[in-house]
């Protein structure tokens, strides 16, 4: 697949690791190849292609926001001209949010074209991300949204990251509540202290 991951911070730089070694075609769109960030990820990423997010996401067929959620704001314009590509929205509205909205996913449906949304890869650490094996196996993504085929491509996209599988946690309606879920990560991992190295595994008999 050719993916175009927007931003190039942590969530990024570990995504287009594992997508990088399961032979997908990455290219990274920042808005600034100069900034800090842009610079550590290119070091990182050395045989990533890095360019502006404009030109990034002519080529792609799935598009991953991995920005602050309230850059969808900025980045209206360039979604709507990709409308028809299939978008992941990797972003937790933690700290800020896409006013009114409630996440960037709902922004995206609410004011651009796009349709084939989904929010996957936003339920872990970003070292989960960059590996999610522990003991031998690996552990668990999810995935919300009310588009089929952009559910379909997340969880494959998941597989090839190397978790073990990518659980459909409902549709549109329970994109808020898989942020919520995000969240308790981020309590148990840093406010309860326990470190960024626990992941969540869904056990069933
Ligand atoms: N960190 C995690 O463990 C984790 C886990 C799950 C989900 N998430 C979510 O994933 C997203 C990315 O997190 P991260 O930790 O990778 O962030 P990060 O390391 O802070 O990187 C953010 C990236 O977004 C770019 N950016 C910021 N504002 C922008 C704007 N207005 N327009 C375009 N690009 C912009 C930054 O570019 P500059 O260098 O130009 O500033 C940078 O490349 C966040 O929404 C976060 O909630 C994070």
């Amino acid at each position: 697949m050719k993916i175009t991951i927007l931003g190039a911070g942590n969530v990024a730089t570990a995504l287009a690791t594992r997508w990088k070694a399961a032979e997908h075609v990455v290219t990274i769109g920042v808005r600034n190849p100069a900034s800090e960030k842009s610079q550590k990820a290119q070091a990182a990423l050395p045989e990533i292609p890095f360019e502006s997010m404009e030109s990034a996401v002519v080529q792609a067929d799935v598009i991953v926001i991995a920005t602050p959620p309230d850059a969808v704001l900025e980045l209206k314009d360039l979604l709507n001209a990709a409308a028809d590509k299939i978008m992941i929205d990797t972003t937790n509205a933690v700290r800020v949010r896409p006013e009114p909205y409630p996440t960037a996913y709902h922004f995206i449906k609410a004011e651009t074209k796009a349709q084939h949304v989904v929010k996957c890869f936003n339920s872990t650490g970003f070292e989960n991300m960059a590996n999610p094996v522990y003991h031998g196996e690996g552990i668990d993504m999810f995935c919300a949204g009310d588009d089929v085929e952009a559910k379909t491509v997340a969880k494959q996209l998941a597989l090839d990251a190397g978790f073990s599988t990518c659980w459909d946690f409902g549709g549109g309606d329970k994109v808020e509540l898989l942020e919520k879920f995000a969240l308790s990560w981020i309590n148990l991992a840093i406010m309860q202290g326990f470190g960024r190295d626990l992941a969540f595994k869904v056990v069933r008999r």
